[in-house]
């Protein structure tokens, strides 16, 4: 499995706070089945900035210190980018990461609302020929009150990423069903563990695959894992998940304003 959203690298962020937590992270993915992890630390969020230099020296250690430890697990490069004012300056500067060298790329919003001007900022990373995903829009208050206002980020040619730990109730039972809706409404892309610490915040990855294969069935769990690797491999992502039977407002609209 691949991982395209976690704070595994030591003492950058919230996450892994030292290298025994980093490494028992790392050995908790190698048990999941996990073979690959997209390391994003957090940029702008107010807290931390972690630029792409210390990201890809801190890539570079934990690799060759899996490699020591025997740990079959590859470590790549990242970053979740806070929506900001800054941020196409700071890509311009170099100071930015796409996820493992791709042309996509990680954004967050804050959790209580939608900022202004993110259509536009949408709209200039695709002109740079990025390909924007949006972290765990059902941690965003706005969009789980208004699931439309994400139909209008996807239509403006984002994806988003659920975290496995909303799927599995881990935020409360509104987060969960935000979660759910958002992935029944076609707005989800991808399914990662966002993973900060190996007990309090894990990956679960494997148990959210097999809950989205019960809930939702074979095809779509075979759409969030094709799009996890097509990170990887820099291909596209695919927009629309197999929900083609049943399609709803959410999706509808959000075709719609593609075409817009
Ligand atoms: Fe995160």
């Amino acid at each position: 499995m691949i991982d395209i959203h976690s704070h595994i690298l030591p003492a950058l962020d919230d996450g892994a706070q030292d290298w025994g937590d980093a490494l028992a992270l790392a050995r908790a993915a190698v048990a999941e089945g996990i073979e690959t992890i997209i390391a994003t630390p957090h940029h702008a969020n107010g807290e931390y900035h972690n630029d792409a230099r210390t990201i890809s020296h801190a890539v570079q250690a934990m690799n060759e210190r899996l490699a020591a430890e025997g740990i079959a697990l590859t470590v790549q490069a990242g970053q979740e980018i806070r929506v900001h004012d800054d941020l196409l300056d700071a890509w311009a500067r170099g100071d930015l990461l796409t996820l493992a060298g791709s042309r996509h790329i990680l954004i967050e919003l804050p959790t209580s609302r939608i900022p202004r001007g993110v259509l536009e900022l949408l709209h200039e990373l695709k002109l740079m020929n990025l390909s924007p995903i949006i972290a765990h829009p059902e941690r965003n208050a706005e969009i789980v009150s208004h699931p439309e206002r994400m139909a209008e980020l996807v239509a403006a040619g984002a994806y988003g990423q659920v975290t496995t730990h909303s799927l599995l109730g881990a935020f409360g039972k509104r987060i969960e069903q935000a979660s759910w809706k958002l992935c029944r409404s076609g707005l989800i892309h991808l399914v990662s563990s966002d993973a900060h610490h190996v007990s309090k915040r894990g990956f679960l990855l494997q148990e959210s695959y097999r809950q989205v294969n019960r809930l939702l069935g074979d095809n779509f769990e075979l759409f969030f894992r094709k799009n996890a690797e097509a990170i990887l491999y820099n291909r596209d992502i695919v927009s629309h998940p197999p929900i083609a039977q049943n399609e709803t407002i959410w999706v509808k609209l959000a075709k719609i304003l593609r075409k817009s």
